[in-house]
């Protein structure tokens, strides 16, 4: 199996870390260690690099090219969701560090790779899941949630017009046999959305296998959760910078971002502030980061990429 998947806004992202050789810094996903090579590369015997991924076959992968790089500062892989950080910079004893990066979605290697399920263009068992030690699949979700639930998700999480139909079809089809093919899956969302409505425009199935993808790894809940957590693992002046591939991550990144910059938010009427806000976080980028025209020619997974670099005041 291939692990490589090109790092996406590489320079960018190293920028905007600020790396100081002697530092912390945690790679929330490692992937294929693209951007934790460029890191490590920079640090000196007294800095440290953990990398984290729920992806067991990857963070092996990654932890053997790590090794490769000629480097004095040392690094950790972790198998962990990210969820979890405050937990693992416990368990390796540090209080703080100086960057953070999260480079969300799918890799390269875990869409490539067709046992995984990921890929609605490929026939395949309905997994979805990063981390494979986890017992709840796509499979599960399609046969088990109730019909509400399903459409919920494929309208909040794949923004499809369609998604009521659709999860009417998946609730009549499973009711004749268990969905359990990414082909089922795909033959069913086609016989959901009108033949017009099929024409032209992405593949029809990309927003639903996008929506459960989401919420068999609980993407957008874990990245609402973790970035409090991140801030108060960071120390002053760390930074944390942020790839999203989609608006829902992008929103969520956002509003966490602007709800630390110390605005007021009292109502405009009230003749004094009370809600005391406190500045925590200073914004690096003020105008998102997206991939250059040369990259976007090099990388077709890098065009919907954003990045946002924020600081610890
Ligand atoms: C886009 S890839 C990262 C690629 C990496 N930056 C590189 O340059 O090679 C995303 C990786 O993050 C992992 N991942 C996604 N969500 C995670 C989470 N909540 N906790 C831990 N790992 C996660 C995935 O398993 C995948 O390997």
């Amino acid at each position: 199996m291939d692990f490589s998947h090109e790092p996406v806004l590489l320079k960018e992202c190293i920028e905007g870390l600020n790396i100081h050789s002697a530092g912390v810094y945690v790679d929330c996903t490692l992937g294929g260690a693209g951007h934790s090579t460029e890191i490590l590369k920079r640090l000196n015997s007294q800095g440290l690099l953990i990398g984290i991924d729920q992806d067991k076959e990857a963070l092996e992968a990654a932890k053997a090219r790590l090794s490769q790089v000629n480097s004095k500062g040392s690094f950790v892989t972790i198998h962990e969701n990210f969820e979890n950080i405050r937990q693992i910079l416990k368990a390796q004893k540090i209080k703080s560090v100086d960057g953070i990066l999260i480079d969300l979605g799918v890799s390269s290697y875990q869409l490539d790779n067709e046992e995984r399920g990921f890929k609605y263009q490929e026939d395949a068992p309905l997994d979805m899941r990063m981390n494979q030690n986890i017992d709840f699949t796509a499979k599960e979700l399609v046969n088990t949630w109730s019909k509400n639930d399903i459409a919920r998700i494929i309208r909040d999480y794949g923004e499809e017009k369609w998604a009521v139909r659709i999860a009417e079809f998946i609730c009549s089809a499973r009711e004749e046999t268990e969905i359990e093919t990414t082909s089922q899956l795909v033959d069913i969302i086609k016989a959901a959305i009108p033949a017009p409505a099929r024409r032209g425009g992405p593949h029809p199935a990309k927003r639903t296998f996008q929506a459960i993808r989401i919420a068999v790894n609980r993407e957008l809940e874990v990245l609402e959760e973790v970035l409090p957590k991140m801030l108060d693992s960071l120390a002053k002046g760390g930074r944390l910078c942020v790839i999203t591939f989609h608006s829902l991550e992008d929103r969520i990144v956002k509003q966490f971002i602007n709800s630390k910059l110390g605005r007021c938010t009292c109502p405009p009427n009230f003749p004094k502030c009370v809600c005391n806000a406190v500045k925590e976080l200073k914004v690096i980028t003020p105008k998102i980061i997206t991939p250059s025209q040369e990259e976007l020619q090099r990388n077709h997974r890098a065009r919907s990429a954003k990045l946002r670099v924020s600081e610890k005041v």
